[in-house]
Protein backbone atom coordinates (compact mmCIF):
# COMPACT_ATOMS: atom_id res chain seq x y z
CA UNK A 1 0.00 0.00 0.00
CA UNK A 2 1.40 3.38 -0.90
CA UNK A 3 1.94 6.21 1.75
CA UNK A 4 -0.22 8.66 2.26
CA UNK A 5 1.28 11.83 0.87
CA UNK A 6 2.43 14.55 3.56
CA UNK A 7 0.43 17.49 4.33
CA UNK A 8 3.32 19.66 2.51
CA UNK A 9 3.46 17.58 -0.44
CA UNK A 10 -0.51 18.25 -0.58
CA UNK A 11 0.12 21.63 -0.43
CA UNK A 12 3.08 22.35 -2.66
CA UNK A 13 0.98 19.90 -5.49
CA UNK A 14 -1.94 22.55 -4.81
CA UNK A 15 0.19 25.39 -5.66
CA UNK A 16 1.58 23.17 -8.73
CA UNK A 17 -1.72 22.97 -10.11
CA UNK A 18 -3.00 26.76 -9.58
CA UNK A 19 0.15 27.86 -11.14
CA UNK A 20 -0.09 26.05 -14.25
CA UNK A 21 -3.62 26.52 -14.72
CA UNK A 22 -2.94 29.86 -13.66
CA UNK A 23 -0.40 30.35 -17.16
CA UNK A 24 -3.38 29.75 -19.98
CA UNK A 25 -5.78 31.56 -17.63
CA UNK A 26 -8.48 34.24 -18.88
CA UNK A 27 -7.43 34.13 -22.82
CA UNK A 28 -3.55 34.83 -21.93
CA UNK A 29 -0.57 32.96 -22.99
CA UNK A 30 2.94 32.76 -22.49
CA UNK A 31 5.99 34.72 -23.96
CA UNK A 32 9.02 32.87 -24.76
CA UNK A 33 12.05 35.30 -24.68
CA UNK A 34 14.87 32.98 -23.65
CA UNK A 35 16.96 32.65 -26.50
CA UNK A 36 20.30 31.55 -25.56
CA UNK A 37 23.12 33.94 -25.00
CA UNK A 38 24.36 32.54 -28.75
CA UNK A 39 21.29 32.98 -30.17
CA UNK A 40 19.94 35.98 -29.20
CA UNK A 41 23.55 37.54 -30.07
CA UNK A 42 22.99 36.22 -33.59
CA UNK A 43 19.27 37.14 -33.68
CA UNK A 44 20.66 41.03 -32.57
CA UNK A 45 23.43 40.77 -34.75
CA UNK A 46 20.38 40.31 -37.60
CA UNK A 47 19.15 44.19 -36.88
CA UNK A 48 22.47 45.47 -36.44
CA UNK A 49 23.00 45.11 -32.59
CA UNK A 50 26.24 44.28 -30.99
CA UNK A 51 25.45 40.86 -28.89
CA UNK A 52 26.65 42.47 -25.77
CA UNK A 53 25.01 41.91 -22.26
CA UNK A 54 23.88 44.82 -21.67
CA UNK A 55 21.82 44.96 -25.39
CA UNK A 56 20.70 41.67 -24.53
CA UNK A 57 19.52 42.97 -21.35
CA UNK A 58 17.85 46.43 -22.91
CA UNK A 59 15.69 44.44 -25.49
CA UNK A 60 14.57 41.91 -22.98
CA UNK A 61 13.50 44.93 -20.22
CA UNK A 62 12.10 46.64 -23.34
CA UNK A 63 9.42 43.15 -23.93
CA UNK A 64 8.95 43.06 -20.32
CA UNK A 65 7.80 46.70 -19.61
CA UNK A 66 5.34 46.95 -22.67
CA UNK A 67 2.78 48.95 -21.15
CA UNK A 68 -0.11 46.60 -20.85
CA UNK A 69 1.63 42.97 -21.18
CA UNK A 70 -0.09 41.35 -18.32
CA UNK A 71 -3.61 41.98 -20.08
CA UNK A 72 -2.42 38.99 -22.50
CA UNK A 73 0.30 37.21 -21.00
CA UNK A 74 0.52 35.42 -18.22
CA UNK A 75 4.12 34.03 -17.69
CA UNK A 76 7.47 35.50 -19.34
CA UNK A 77 10.33 32.22 -20.19
CA UNK A 78 13.88 33.48 -19.56
CA UNK A 79 17.34 32.17 -19.95
CA UNK A 80 19.71 31.66 -16.81
CA UNK A 81 21.64 35.39 -17.68
CA UNK A 82 18.41 37.53 -17.81
CA UNK A 83 16.99 36.14 -14.70
CA UNK A 84 19.85 36.85 -12.80
CA UNK A 85 20.06 40.58 -14.48
CA UNK A 86 18.38 43.60 -13.45
CA UNK A 87 16.09 46.21 -15.33
CA UNK A 88 17.51 49.89 -15.87
CA UNK A 89 15.97 50.67 -12.26
CA UNK A 90 18.16 48.78 -10.35
CA UNK A 91 15.15 45.81 -10.04
CA UNK A 92 16.08 42.07 -10.76
CA UNK A 93 13.99 41.21 -13.59
CA UNK A 94 11.63 38.27 -11.71
CA UNK A 95 11.01 41.16 -9.42
CA UNK A 96 10.02 43.56 -12.18
CA UNK A 97 7.83 40.77 -13.32
CA UNK A 98 6.21 40.24 -11.06
CA UNK A 99 5.28 43.94 -10.15
CA UNK A 100 3.60 44.10 -13.72
CA UNK A 101 1.19 41.12 -13.08
CA UNK A 102 3.50 38.11 -15.04
CA UNK A 103 5.28 34.99 -13.85
CA UNK A 104 8.75 34.56 -14.81
CA UNK A 105 9.99 31.10 -15.83
CA UNK A 106 13.69 30.12 -16.85
CA UNK A 107 14.69 27.60 -19.51
CA UNK A 108 16.75 25.47 -17.54
CA UNK A 109 17.69 22.57 -20.77
CA UNK A 110 21.24 23.49 -22.11
CA UNK A 111 20.67 22.60 -25.81
CA UNK A 112 20.44 19.13 -27.78
CA UNK A 113 24.05 16.94 -28.63
CA UNK A 114 23.78 13.80 -30.72
CA UNK A 115 21.97 10.96 -30.45
CA UNK A 116 24.57 8.13 -30.38
CA UNK A 117 23.32 5.10 -33.22
CA UNK A 118 20.82 7.35 -34.77
CA UNK A 119 20.96 9.10 -38.57
CA UNK A 120 21.86 12.60 -36.87
CA UNK A 121 18.60 13.16 -34.64
CA UNK A 122 19.38 15.16 -30.94
CA UNK A 123 18.90 14.66 -27.55
CA UNK A 124 18.61 17.63 -25.04
CA UNK A 125 20.93 17.75 -22.54
CA UNK A 126 20.46 19.75 -18.90
CA UNK A 127 19.46 17.20 -16.21
CA UNK A 128 23.24 16.94 -14.35
CA UNK A 129 23.05 19.12 -11.15
CA UNK A 130 19.32 20.30 -11.92
CA UNK A 131 17.95 19.67 -8.66
CA UNK A 132 20.41 22.32 -7.71
CA UNK A 133 19.95 24.74 -10.27
CA UNK A 134 15.80 24.61 -9.74
CA UNK A 135 16.51 25.30 -6.03
CA UNK A 136 18.52 28.18 -6.75
CA UNK A 137 15.91 29.69 -9.57
CA UNK A 138 13.24 29.02 -7.16
CA UNK A 139 14.82 31.43 -4.21
CA UNK A 140 15.24 33.92 -7.94
CA UNK A 141 11.82 33.92 -8.01
CA UNK A 142 10.61 31.36 -10.98
CA UNK A 143 7.67 29.66 -10.45
CA UNK A 144 8.09 27.62 -14.05
CA UNK A 145 10.73 26.26 -16.19
CA UNK A 146 11.15 24.98 -19.47
CA UNK A 147 12.79 22.27 -21.41
CA UNK A 148 12.82 21.67 -25.27
CA UNK A 149 12.71 18.44 -26.95
CA UNK A 150 13.78 18.64 -30.69
CA UNK A 151 12.40 16.20 -33.49
CA UNK A 152 12.43 16.18 -37.13
CA UNK A 153 9.53 14.85 -38.75
CA UNK A 154 10.23 11.22 -39.14
CA UNK A 155 12.23 10.78 -36.12
CA UNK A 156 13.13 7.26 -34.93
CA UNK A 157 11.77 5.40 -31.80
CA UNK A 158 15.25 6.02 -30.05
CA UNK A 159 14.64 9.48 -30.37
CA UNK A 160 11.19 9.43 -29.00
CA UNK A 161 12.37 7.70 -25.63
CA UNK A 162 15.29 8.99 -25.14
CA UNK A 163 13.99 12.69 -25.61
CA UNK A 164 10.66 11.79 -23.78
CA UNK A 165 12.74 10.09 -20.90
CA UNK A 166 14.46 13.81 -20.04
CA UNK A 167 11.71 15.35 -20.45
CA UNK A 168 10.27 13.46 -17.73
CA UNK A 169 13.51 13.29 -15.54
CA UNK A 170 13.31 17.33 -16.00
CA UNK A 171 9.25 17.46 -15.23
CA UNK A 172 9.95 14.97 -11.98
CA UNK A 173 12.90 17.09 -10.55
CA UNK A 174 10.83 20.53 -11.41
CA UNK A 175 7.39 19.20 -9.57
CA UNK A 176 9.60 18.54 -6.29
CA UNK A 177 11.31 21.55 -6.33
CA UNK A 178 7.87 23.39 -6.08
CA UNK A 179 8.35 24.93 -10.03
CA UNK A 180 5.79 24.09 -12.80
CA UNK A 181 7.68 22.57 -15.65
CA UNK A 182 6.96 23.63 -19.20
CA UNK A 183 7.06 20.12 -21.20
CA UNK A 184 7.84 21.28 -24.93
CA UNK A 185 8.07 17.86 -27.95
CA UNK A 186 8.85 20.13 -30.82
CA UNK A 187 8.57 18.53 -34.52
CA UNK A 188 10.07 20.60 -36.64
CA UNK A 189 8.92 22.69 -39.13
CA UNK A 190 11.60 22.82 -41.64
CA UNK A 191 11.46 20.82 -44.67
CA UNK A 192 8.88 19.40 -47.28
CA UNK A 193 6.81 17.14 -45.74
CA UNK A 194 3.26 16.63 -45.46
CA UNK A 195 0.61 17.34 -42.43
CA UNK A 196 0.40 13.72 -42.37
CA UNK A 197 3.99 13.28 -41.20
CA UNK A 198 4.26 15.93 -38.72
CA UNK A 199 0.66 14.24 -37.32
CA UNK A 200 2.67 10.96 -37.17
CA UNK A 201 5.70 12.41 -35.42
CA UNK A 202 3.38 14.66 -32.92
CA UNK A 203 1.38 11.60 -31.77
CA UNK A 204 3.84 9.57 -31.31
CA UNK A 205 6.52 12.02 -29.32
CA UNK A 206 3.20 12.93 -27.29
CA UNK A 207 2.50 8.69 -26.11
CA UNK A 208 6.34 8.52 -25.58
CA UNK A 209 5.98 11.52 -23.21
CA UNK A 210 2.62 11.39 -21.45
CA UNK A 211 4.31 7.45 -20.76
CA UNK A 212 7.52 8.64 -19.50
CA UNK A 213 5.89 11.61 -17.82
CA UNK A 214 3.90 8.93 -15.80
CA UNK A 215 6.47 6.28 -15.11
CA UNK A 216 8.50 9.21 -13.41
CA UNK A 217 5.29 9.79 -11.25
CA UNK A 218 4.99 13.25 -12.89
CA UNK A 219 1.37 14.80 -12.06
CA UNK A 220 -0.26 15.61 -15.03
CA UNK A 221 -2.37 18.66 -13.03
CA UNK A 222 0.57 20.17 -12.86
CA UNK A 223 2.67 20.46 -16.01
CA UNK A 224 2.01 23.02 -18.74
CA UNK A 225 2.45 20.54 -21.99
CA UNK A 226 3.82 22.98 -25.17
CA UNK A 227 3.55 21.32 -28.57
CA UNK A 228 3.72 22.34 -32.07
CA UNK A 229 1.13 22.90 -33.90
CA UNK A 230 0.43 19.68 -36.43
CA UNK A 231 1.10 21.36 -40.01
CA UNK A 232 3.32 20.61 -43.10
CA UNK A 233 6.51 21.59 -43.50
CA UNK A 234 7.59 24.83 -44.65
CA UNK A 235 8.80 23.90 -47.90
CA UNK A 236 5.98 21.31 -48.55
CA UNK A 237 4.32 21.82 -51.72
CA UNK A 238 0.73 21.99 -50.23
CA UNK A 239 0.31 24.15 -47.25
CA UNK A 240 -2.04 23.81 -44.40
CA UNK A 241 -5.04 25.82 -43.86
CA UNK A 242 -5.80 26.78 -40.56
CA UNK A 243 -9.00 24.38 -40.61
CA UNK A 244 -6.17 21.80 -41.43
CA UNK A 245 -4.45 22.49 -38.80
CA UNK A 246 -7.07 22.82 -35.99
CA UNK A 247 -8.31 19.15 -37.28
CA UNK A 248 -5.38 17.43 -37.03
CA UNK A 249 -3.93 19.29 -34.01
CA UNK A 250 -7.05 18.70 -32.11
CA UNK A 251 -7.28 14.64 -33.06
CA UNK A 252 -3.85 14.04 -32.11
CA UNK A 253 -4.28 16.15 -29.02
CA UNK A 254 -7.43 14.46 -27.75
CA UNK A 255 -5.92 11.46 -28.91
CA UNK A 256 -2.87 11.68 -26.71
CA UNK A 257 -3.05 14.32 -23.88
CA UNK A 258 -4.52 13.18 -20.63
CA UNK A 259 -7.75 15.37 -19.89
CA UNK A 260 -5.85 16.52 -16.39
CA UNK A 261 -3.41 18.54 -17.57
CA UNK A 262 -4.47 22.02 -17.49
CA UNK A 263 -2.85 24.26 -20.08
CA UNK A 264 -1.39 23.45 -23.44
CA UNK A 265 0.25 26.64 -24.87
CA UNK A 266 1.72 25.83 -28.29
CA UNK A 267 4.96 27.21 -30.04
CA UNK A 268 5.32 29.22 -33.10
CA UNK A 269 8.19 27.40 -34.82
CA UNK A 270 8.83 29.87 -37.36
CA UNK A 271 5.36 30.93 -38.32
CA UNK A 272 4.85 34.02 -39.09
CA UNK A 273 2.57 36.35 -35.99
CA UNK A 274 -0.31 36.56 -38.45
CA UNK A 275 -0.68 32.56 -39.45
CA UNK A 276 0.60 31.12 -35.89
CA UNK A 277 -2.54 33.33 -34.34
CA UNK A 278 -4.67 32.15 -37.32
CA UNK A 279 -4.34 28.64 -36.49
CA UNK A 280 -4.51 29.20 -33.00
CA UNK A 281 -7.93 30.74 -33.35
CA UNK A 282 -9.29 27.93 -35.64
CA UNK A 283 -7.81 25.06 -33.47
CA UNK A 284 -9.93 27.17 -30.16
CA UNK A 285 -12.99 27.04 -32.29
CA UNK A 286 -12.95 23.62 -33.57
CA UNK A 287 -11.57 22.63 -29.86
CA UNK A 288 -15.25 24.35 -28.67
CA UNK A 289 -17.04 22.56 -30.89
CA UNK A 290 -15.84 19.31 -30.20
CA UNK A 291 -15.88 20.03 -26.25
CA UNK A 292 -12.00 20.07 -24.71
CA UNK A 293 -10.64 19.18 -21.41
CA UNK A 294 -7.98 21.89 -21.51
CA UNK A 295 -6.96 25.74 -22.26
CA UNK A 296 -5.20 25.92 -25.38
CA UNK A 297 -3.09 29.29 -25.58
CA UNK A 298 0.14 30.49 -26.70
CA UNK A 299 3.55 30.24 -25.80
CA UNK A 300 5.14 31.82 -28.67
CA UNK A 301 8.89 33.36 -29.07
CA UNK A 302 9.35 34.66 -32.33
CA UNK A 303 5.90 35.09 -33.60
CA UNK A 304 5.64 37.57 -30.89
CA UNK A 305 8.65 39.39 -30.80
CA UNK A 306 10.11 39.55 -34.16
CA UNK A 307 8.08 42.81 -35.08
CA UNK A 308 9.59 44.39 -31.92
CA UNK A 309 13.17 43.58 -32.41
CA UNK A 310 13.59 44.68 -36.06
CA UNK A 311 11.54 48.08 -35.00
CA UNK A 312 14.20 48.72 -31.83
CA UNK A 313 16.95 47.96 -33.60
CA UNK A 314 19.40 48.97 -30.63
CA UNK A 315 17.78 52.44 -31.10
CA UNK A 316 16.56 54.14 -28.12
CA UNK A 317 14.31 56.56 -30.10
CA UNK A 318 12.43 53.40 -31.17
CA UNK A 319 11.61 51.89 -27.22
CA UNK A 320 7.85 53.21 -27.34
CA UNK A 321 7.39 51.52 -31.20
CA UNK A 322 9.11 48.85 -30.42
CA UNK A 323 7.01 47.96 -28.10
CA UNK A 324 3.50 48.98 -29.76
CA UNK A 325 4.85 46.06 -32.15
CA UNK A 326 4.87 43.51 -29.25
CA UNK A 327 1.35 44.91 -27.76
CA UNK A 328 -0.17 44.24 -31.15
CA UNK A 329 1.19 40.64 -31.80
CA UNK A 330 0.37 39.57 -28.14
CA UNK A 331 -3.20 41.12 -28.17
CA UNK A 332 -3.89 39.31 -31.43
CA UNK A 333 -2.65 36.11 -29.92
CA UNK A 334 -4.72 36.34 -26.64
CA UNK A 335 -7.46 37.26 -28.79
CA UNK A 336 -6.89 33.39 -30.99
CA UNK A 337 -6.71 32.12 -27.61
CA UNK A 338 -9.91 32.84 -27.03
CA UNK A 339 -10.94 31.72 -30.88
CA UNK A 340 -11.19 34.41 -32.19
CA UNK A 341 -9.13 35.87 -35.65
CA UNK A 342 -8.04 39.58 -35.78
CA UNK A 343 -6.33 39.41 -38.69
CA UNK A 344 -3.93 42.03 -39.09
CA UNK A 345 -4.65 45.81 -39.03
P1 LIG B 1 9.00 29.91 -31.30
O1 LIG B 1 7.58 30.30 -30.98
O2 LIG B 1 9.80 31.00 -31.95
O3 LIG B 1 9.07 28.59 -32.01
O4 LIG B 1 9.73 29.71 -29.91
C1 LIG B 1 9.07 29.12 -28.88
C2 LIG B 1 10.04 28.46 -27.99
O5 LIG B 1 10.09 28.77 -26.83
C3 LIG B 1 10.90 27.42 -28.56
O6 LIG B 1 11.50 26.70 -27.54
Amino acid sequence: MSEAPSQAYVVSMTNLHATAASLAADGKGILAADESIKTMSARLAKVGVEGTETNRRDYRELLLTTPGLSQWVAGIILCDETLRQLTADGTPFPQRAAALGVQAGIKVDTGTTTLPFSDGETVTQGLDGLAERLAEYRELGATFAKWRAVLQPGASDRAFWANAHALARYAALCQDAGIVPIVEPEVLMDGGHPIEACQATTAAMLSATFSELDRAGVDPAGVVLKPNMVIAGTAASSQSTPKDVARQTVAVLRDKVPAQVPSIAFLSGGQSNERACANLAEINRQASQVGVPWRLTFSFGRALVDDALRTWAGQPGQVAQAQQALAANCSRASAAAQGRDEGVV
